[in-house]
Formats: structure tokens, C-alpha cells, sequence
């Protein structure tokens, strides 16, 4: 049946589908071929490990040329199995103290139960994934953070992508659990925030992704803050009242992926259905998006070729 014979409401219905597809193009072209980091919150994993309309979405990224690759906390698991225990749950400043029992919790918890669990949802999604942690092939080195004493809490001193972007090659999608070592071969936990960031420094991604259980970064009336420049975003941690607990580390290490080069930091919201696939290809932009210097002024951000008449700053969200 060719579209002239097709009942007028069915034929509106796929050019609209027609259309919406073309509309993507812009945003097609500007995401082929490049590597996006995207860290997903233990927060947003409480009910299940991942959901599979998540995984459906990275197999779009995917089959459109996008290499990602995933880092994923498990704040909310650990704590619950730590308490299961009885051990004691403390954090100072968004990070975990972690003794040797918690680092034995957060190892199990992140690099066993939830990473094997994300892989498994990935698969059943068609993303061919596979499991790390920071530890395999020395991803990610850390030393042990100084100042406060957290315990077994580490810094990333390097990484080594090597292992990442073999896999990525071969169009495997890794999935890093923030697990990490030392030097001298100790084990470390490190906020997965600031694993996703030093991850996407060294593989020079186009963007870092984080996804929460917040709709963005909330201001002070609990307005959602759209767009960030670094200068912002190292006022609103110097104020204090407005930033607290995980946002904390999320931010710093946002500001660090910016200054290794990250063009651009998003923050979503991992319970909006589809909020990866809105943010990259469509104008609407959702959650906050972070970017270097100042916020974007008009004209200020490079102009997406294409026919789709999206405005300068929409089309480079
Ligand atoms: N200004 C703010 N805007 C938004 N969220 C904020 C703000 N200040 C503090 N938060 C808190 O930060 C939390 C997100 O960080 P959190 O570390 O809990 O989640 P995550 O990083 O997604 O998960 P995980 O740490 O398990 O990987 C939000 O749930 C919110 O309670
Ligand atoms: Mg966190």
C-alpha cells in the first residue's frame, strides 16, 4: 500500500512519525561517532536495578553511533546492607565513612549484586554490556583521601581507559562499579561521581550524563536550575545552604570533568522515563546542563548543521 492510499488519519500519524525522526537529524549528526559518560544514582535504582525502558534507550544511543559508556553508585544499597548488618552509616560532606567491614559491604554491593544486575538489564535491553569495576585492568587509580579521614575512601590519582575503549571498540558498553585501588593493590570505594567524571576526561567524552533521583540542581526556593556555568556552580558550593550531601561530590566532579575538557555536564532526572533519549535529540533540553565559564549567552554555544530550525543554544544542549 503506498502512503496515497492510506486512510487521511493513519497517514497523519506516520508523517508524524516521519517528521519526528527528521527532526532527530541535527541531533543525529552531532552525537555520531562521539562517547558519552553516563553515570546512573543509586537513588534512582531503589526499586530496581535499572529499568528496562533505560536499557531500550542506550541501545538507541548505540545503534546511532554513540559509544557510552556507564559508571553506577549504589548509595541507598550499601546503606541498606551495612544497617542489615549492623554496622554503623555515616557519610561527612556526601561521601561514606568507610572502615574495613563497610568496604567489604560496598565492594559486594556494588561490584557483586548491583553491577551483575545493571549487565543482566542491559542485555535484556539488546546493549551488549559488561561488568567492571575501577579495579579491572587498573581503570581507576586512587590513593587514599587524606583530609577528613573517611577510612578506605579514595581520590583518583589516574586513569588508564585502555580496558574501556577496548571494549568499546569491539562496541561493548562497560559498566563500572566505583570500586577502585591503590598503588600497593588495596581496594578503595570512591564516589561513583567523581569515578564518571575522571572517566570522562580521559576518554575524551562529548558528555558527562548523571542521572539522580532530583529533577536537576535545585536552587534556593527549590526551583529547578536549567543552566549552570562552572563560575556558578563554585559559588553555589562556596554558599553552603543551597547544596548539600550527594550533591556535593556530584558537582565538584562536574566542575573537574569541565576542566579536563568535557564540553558539557547534564544533570537528569533518572524517574522521567526516556530523559536520556528528550536530553540528546530533542531541543528540550530537561534536568540542568553545566558548561564552562559562564552561562551560555545567545549566540554563544556553536550552531548544530541542519536543516531543523532549533535555536543556537537548544540544538547543543
Ligand atoms: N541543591 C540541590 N539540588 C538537588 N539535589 C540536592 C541539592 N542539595 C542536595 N541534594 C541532594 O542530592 C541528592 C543526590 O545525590 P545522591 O548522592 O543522593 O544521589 P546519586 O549520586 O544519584 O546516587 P549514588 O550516590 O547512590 O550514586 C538528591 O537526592 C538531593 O537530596
Ligand atoms: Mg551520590
Amino acid at each position: 500500500m503506498t502512503p496515497a492510499t492510506l486512510a487521511p488519519q493513519v497517514r497523519q500519524r506516520t508523517i508524524a512519525k516521519a517528521r519526528t525522526l527528521l527532526d532527530a537529524l541535527p541531533f543525529l549528526r552531532e552525537h555520531w561517532g562521539t562517547t558519552i559518560v553516563i553515570k546512573v544514582g543509586g537513588a534512582v535504582m531503589e526499586r530496581a536495578p535499572l529499568s528496562l525502558s533505560f536499557a531500550k534507550d542506550l541501545a538507541l544511543l548505540q545503534h546511532v553511533g554513540i559509544h557510552p559508556l556507564i559508571v553506577h553508585g549504589g548509595g541507598p544499597q550499601v546503606t541498606e546492607v551495612s544497617a542489615r548488618l549492623g554496622l554503623p552509616v555515616a557519610f561527612v560532606d556526601g561521601l561514606r565513612v568507610t572502615d574495613a567491614d563497610t568496604l567489604d559491604v560496598a565492594t559486594m554491593v556494588l561490584a557483586g549484586k548491583l553491577n551483575t544486575e545493571i549487565v543482566a538489564t542491559l542485555l535484556a535491553g539488546d546493549v551488549p554490556a559488561v561488568g567492571l569495576s575501577g579495579v579491572d585492568g587498573g581503570l581507576v587509580v586512587v590513593r587514599r583521601r587524606p583530609d577528613p579521614d573517611l577510612g578506605f575512601v579514595g581520590d583518583v590519582v589516574r586513569v588508564d581507559v585502555e580496558v574501556a575503549r577496548t571494549l568499546m571498540d569491539r562496541r561493548f558498553v562497560p559498566v563500572v562499579a566505583s570500586i577502585a585501588v591503590d598503588e600497593s593493590g588495596q581496594t578503595f570505594n570512591v564516589n561513583a561521581d567523581a569515578v564518571a567524571a575522571e572517566l570522562a576526561v580521559g576518554l575524551g567524552a562529548h558528555k558527562l550524563v548523571y542521572m539522580s533521583d532530583v529533577p536537576g540542581v535545585l536552587g534556593r526556593g527549590g526551583e529547578l536550575l536549567s543552566e549552570l556555568g562552572s563560575r556558578e556552580v563554585a559559588d553555589l558550593l562556596r554558599d553552603g545552604a543551597v547544596v548539600e550531601g550527594g550533591m556535593i561530590p556530584k558537582l565538584e566532579s562536574a566542575a573537574r570533568a569541565l576542566e579536563g575538557g568535557v564540553p558539557r555536564v547534564h544533570l537528569l532526572d533518572g524517574r522521567v522515563e526516556h530523559a536520556l533519549v528528550l536530553e540528546l535529540f530533542t531541543p528540550e533540553g530537561v534536568g540542568t546542563m553545566i558548561v564552562a565559564e559562564g552561562p551560555p549567552g545567545p549566540g554563544s554555544v556553536e550552531r548544530v548543521p541542519g536543516p531543523s530550525p532549533v535555536s543556537d543554544r537548544e540544538g547543543a544542549r
